[in-house]
């Protein structure tokens, strides 16, 4: 009886909530698939058992039923630029949605990138914005330098042949781990001392991308995780074990500096600790604060810059003309290469400049929409009425991909950025994002992209082992992740050094 009683009461709340969703749920009248609109199960199919495929789908939606779609119960995806203007410009009237943000930074909730309530954030930021500064990156540019020094030298020494070629977003992953945690905890991981660039934290930063849906999902996998014993899940799951290495050297150097305050001052140079422990006040966060800033900070600094290199690399050998125009600006200003050429001398280069941005639009951070949640008013979003405490979100691909503003967006082609007048691109152009939450470390990403590219392509003569179905599969592969992704990836080998 006690059962009917419970099964009865399981069918009639789920039977109204089906009622509701379908035909009285503010969101009612937006079109979109009707399973979406019953659950976010929808989402989670296309991600999980798709992997990663909402976002086709979401392309999909579009065609069908127009620049609004109602992806989710309660979800709104845009396909418009002045909506998208509209979500990321009002970081206080349209906040991070707290159960998205909640569920996939489970393993770092306590940082910066994590934050949904926009004081916290905009606290957190104060702290650490000074690091990531102009001018504070421009005084750390020699941390950079070394790492690309010693990854030019790792190429040059190893991968000379077609035979020893290696994997180069394994490569640039190495570097740009080696660069964020030198540049921010002055104690480097030291990734491009492994051989053929497979450090565990390189394997690592990849296994928590892909468990990046799991987790967006089923949030209680990672906060049961949690609950076991450290020791016990190494031995179970290599997976987790760099993850626990990793956290184990932050949480060392934190203690460390918790402890001995003055052990600050011998620092190399002035890292994020400088900053997070400088408050007195209950403004410091608190140790396991701290540590999830060091994940967000190793994370957020490391796969988005190494992907955009991977892929602007790309183009860079795919294509001799391109090549040939950035040599000729590198040769001109960079005759010697034994002196190290500047940041501030690269910006200056116009197509090196061009390169980079269409690097970015091609290889922008995040590509999965990122959803804001609307306050309790109604909001006008791109010109549509959209009711209280709705989840809406743009991804950036619907940006950087409109034919309206760039014209054939599917080619690579850095000339388009300049022509005489590129505001109207320049404004489409949101690799980092926009408004109080754009990417905190973008001086950093744009000054190691530029020493990067430049160092690279000027001192190696690299060449490229790939067909030429590798080549194109880019366009069709690149939405099956949260992040752009090359699924077959590519090879290099270095032909020659230059002189
Ligand atoms: C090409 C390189 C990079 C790209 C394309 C990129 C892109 C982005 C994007 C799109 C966001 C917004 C995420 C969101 O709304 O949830 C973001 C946030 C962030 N990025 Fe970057 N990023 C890059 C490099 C870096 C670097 C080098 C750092 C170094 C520390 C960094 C640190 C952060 C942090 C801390 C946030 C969170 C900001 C907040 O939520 O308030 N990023 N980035």
């Amino acid at each position: 009886m006690l059962l009917q009683v419970l099964a009865f009461i399981i069918v009639s709340y789920v039977a109204s909530l089906v009622i509701y969703r379908a035909f009285f749920h503010p969101l009612h009248k937006y079109p979109g698939p009707i399973l979406a609109a019953l659950t976010e199960g929808y989402e989670a199919y296309y991600n999980i058992v798709k992997q990663g495929g909402f976002l086709d789908e979401i392309e999909r939606l579009h065609k069908v039923h127009g620049p609004v779609v109602r992806v989710g119960p309660n979800a709104l995806h845009f396909k418009d630029r002045k909506a998208y203007h509209d979500i990321y410009t009002h970081g206080w009237k349209l906040i991070k949605e707290p159960v998205f943000h909640h569920n996939l930074m489970a393993h770092c909730r306590e940082s910066s990138i994590a934050f949904t309530d926009p004081q916290d954030a905009k606290n957190r930021r104060s702290l650490i914005a000074p690091l990531f500064s102009r001018k504070a990156v421009i005084s750390l540019e020699y941390t950079i330098q070394t790492k690309i020094d010693k990854l030019i030298a790792l190429l040059k020494e190893n991968h000379s042949s077609p035979s020893s070629s290696a994997d180069l977003a394994d490569a640039y992953q190495s570097l740009t781990v080696d660069i964020i945690t030198s540049y921010c905890f002055a104690e480097c991981i030291d990734a491009l001392d492994v051989p053929d660039f497979s450090h565990p934290s390189v394997q690592g930063q990849h296994d928590i991308v892909k468990g990046l849906w799991l987790q967006r999902h089923f949030p209680f996998l990672t906060d049961s995780v949690k609950r076991v014993p450290e020791k016990l899940i190494s031995r179970l799951s290599p997976q987790f074990r760099s993850y626990m290495e990793t956290k184990i050297r932050f949480e060392r150097q934190i203690d460390g500096f918790i402890g001995n305050p003055e052990s600050l001052s011998i620092a190399e140079h002035e890292t994020i600790y400088h900053h997070l422990l400088a408050p007195k006040s209950q403004d410091r966060p608190s140790r396991r604060s701290l540590v999830d800033e060091a994940f967000t900070l190793v994370g957020a600094g490391s796969d988005t810059t190494s992907k955009a290199c991977t892929v602007g690399t790309f183009y860079f050998l795919k294509y001799e003309s391109i090549r040939k125009r950035i040599l000729q600006e590198l040769y001109e200003v960079w005759p010697d290469t034994d002196r190290p050429i500047s940041f501030v001398a690269l910006e200056k280069l116009p197509y090196l400049t061009a390169f980079i941005k269409e690097t970015l639009r091609f290889a922008p951070g995040i590509i999965h929409p990122l959803p804001r949640l609307t306050d309790n008013t109604t909001t006008t979003i791109g010109g549509w009425v959209v009711p209280p405490e709705t989840c809406v979100a743009m991804s950036v691909l619907f940006m950087h991909m409109n034919s309206d503003i760039y014209t054939d967006p599917r080619t690579f082609d850095p000339d388009r950025w300049l022509a005489e007048d590129t505001s109207e691109m320049m404004e489409d152009l949101v690799p980092f994002s926009k408004g109080p939450r754009i990417c905190l470390g973008l001086n950093l990403a744009w000054c190691e992209l530029y020493l990067i590219f430049a160092n690279i392509f000027r001192k190696l003569d690299l060449k490229l082992l790939v067909t030429e179905d590798t080549i194109e599969d880019y366009g069709r592969d690149h939405v099956d992740s949260f992040e752009p992704t090359w699924k077959k990836g590519y090879r290099v080998f270095v032909d020659k050094a230059k002189g």
